[in-house]
């Protein structure tokens, strides 16, 4: 499946729910987000309906996401059925963690392939702040939890902000003695959140993932450890995103980086997006939507085929990165990442 640019789009990224168990800063607002009706939510049989169309139109990647797509009951169910999808090969998550533990057996049993973790800090205090209420160590329970389920690869995800002054070393160690891959995320102009320390999103809280990886450099060798190394080819963990990864030599893990603002990546991008009210984003920083919804509930998979065709149609060549004015306005708990 093609684009109008000659991209190949071959991954889908669904959102199951916009609500979520934390609040971050920079995602959710802290009272909460308002209920949105059941009969607005995709059913599960309508999810179902539109990967079976997507997968015979070449899509072979899918990724559940939210909010946290584990609070969405019947999860495993879900993820049961879209294994049983011919042509759909690489099922994976991307949650918060916190209920991770309790899942994870279930889900690698149900067919899900692999997890990326989201963690903006090891600091308890620090996580609470950021979550607005989150207890650090449920998610490093869930961490430990999907190791040992034998999801592969394993990833941790941080958006890194330069006014929290994360620190970079710490998470990059995780990578050393476990196969962890651990990625940084540059802060993106998404939503319309108050944001970090009440000042919502600002260049000043950008920080490029080539500072970060300096920083870790310099701090490793003020500690006698080795510098990273690029990993290329088959060294690189499975996926279908945008990262970049490098790698302490002779560490089980990597050390990732996701550079939308530094780097533009979307010359290779191959995906689209569905909300949990079932509109279909051509793309993560525009406002164009298509209802999939309504074609879902009321038209034929031909229908549905024709809809994606569109949205296609629609994927630009690339974001207006930096123009914040012409950044989404949609919180990223509803487009899902
Ligand atoms: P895999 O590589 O398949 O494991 O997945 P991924 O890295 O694409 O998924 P994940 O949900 O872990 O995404 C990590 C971060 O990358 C999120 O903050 C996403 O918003 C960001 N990201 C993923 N895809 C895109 C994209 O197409 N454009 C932009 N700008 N950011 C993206
Ligand atoms: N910039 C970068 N990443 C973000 N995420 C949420 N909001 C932003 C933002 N403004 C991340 C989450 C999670 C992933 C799905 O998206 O932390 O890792
Ligand atoms: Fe694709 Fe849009 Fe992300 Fe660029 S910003 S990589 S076009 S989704």
């Amino acid at each position: 499946m093609k684009d109008a640019h000659g991209r190949t789009i071959d991954y889908v990224r669904i959102s199951l729910t916009d609500r979520c168990n934390l609040r971050c800063i920079y995602c959710m607002p802290a009272e909460g987000v308002d209920q949105v009706a059941h009969s607005d939510i995709l059913s599960f049989d309508e999810i179902l309906k539109f990967v079976r169309v997507a997968a015979q139109m070449g899509v072979r990647r899918v990724r559940l996401t939210g909010g946290e797509p584990l609070v969405r009951k019947g999860v495993v169910d879900l993820v049961r059925d879209l294994h049983a999808i011919d042509g759909i090969d690489d099922i994976s998550l991307t949650t918060n963690g916190i209920l991770l533990a309790q899942f994870a057996p279930d889900l690698k049993a149900a067919g899900l392939r692999r997890v990326n973790i989201s963690l903006d800090s090891l600091d308890p205090v620090q996580y609470k702040e950021i979550t607005r209420g989150g207890d650090l160590d449920d998610v490093l329970a869930g961490i430990d939890a999907a190791l040992e389920a034998g999801f592969n690869p394993v990833k941790v995800n941080a958006v890194a902000v330069r006014s929290l002054n994360q620190d970079y070393l710490a998470f990059a160690r995780m990578s050393v003695d476990r196969p962890l891959h651990m990625r940084f995320i540059e802060y993106m102009p998404v939503g319309d959140s108050s944001g970090v320390c009440g000042h919502g999103w600002g260049e000043e809280d950008v920080i490029s993932c080539e500072e970060i990886r300096e920083r870790i450099n310099h701090q490793a060798a003020d500690e006698d450890l080795p510098q990273l190394v690029p990993v290329e080819g088959s060294s690189k963990p499975d996926g279908g995103g945008p990262a970049r990864y490098w790698q302490f030599p002779e560490a089980q893990g990597t050390v990732g980086f996701i550079s939308p603002l530094s780097r533009h990546f979307c010359g290779e991008c191959n995906r689209l997006r569905l909300t949990s009210t079932g509109q279909l984003r051509p793309c993560l920083f525009s406002d164009d939507e298509f209802d999939a919804r309504a074609v879902l509930r009321e038209g034929t998979e031909a229908d549905v085929h024709a809809l994606i065709e569109q949205a296609l149609g629609a994927k630009p060549e690339e974001h207006t990165q930096g123009d914040h004015a012409n950044a989404t306005e949609t919180n990223m708990n509803v487009i899902g990442g």
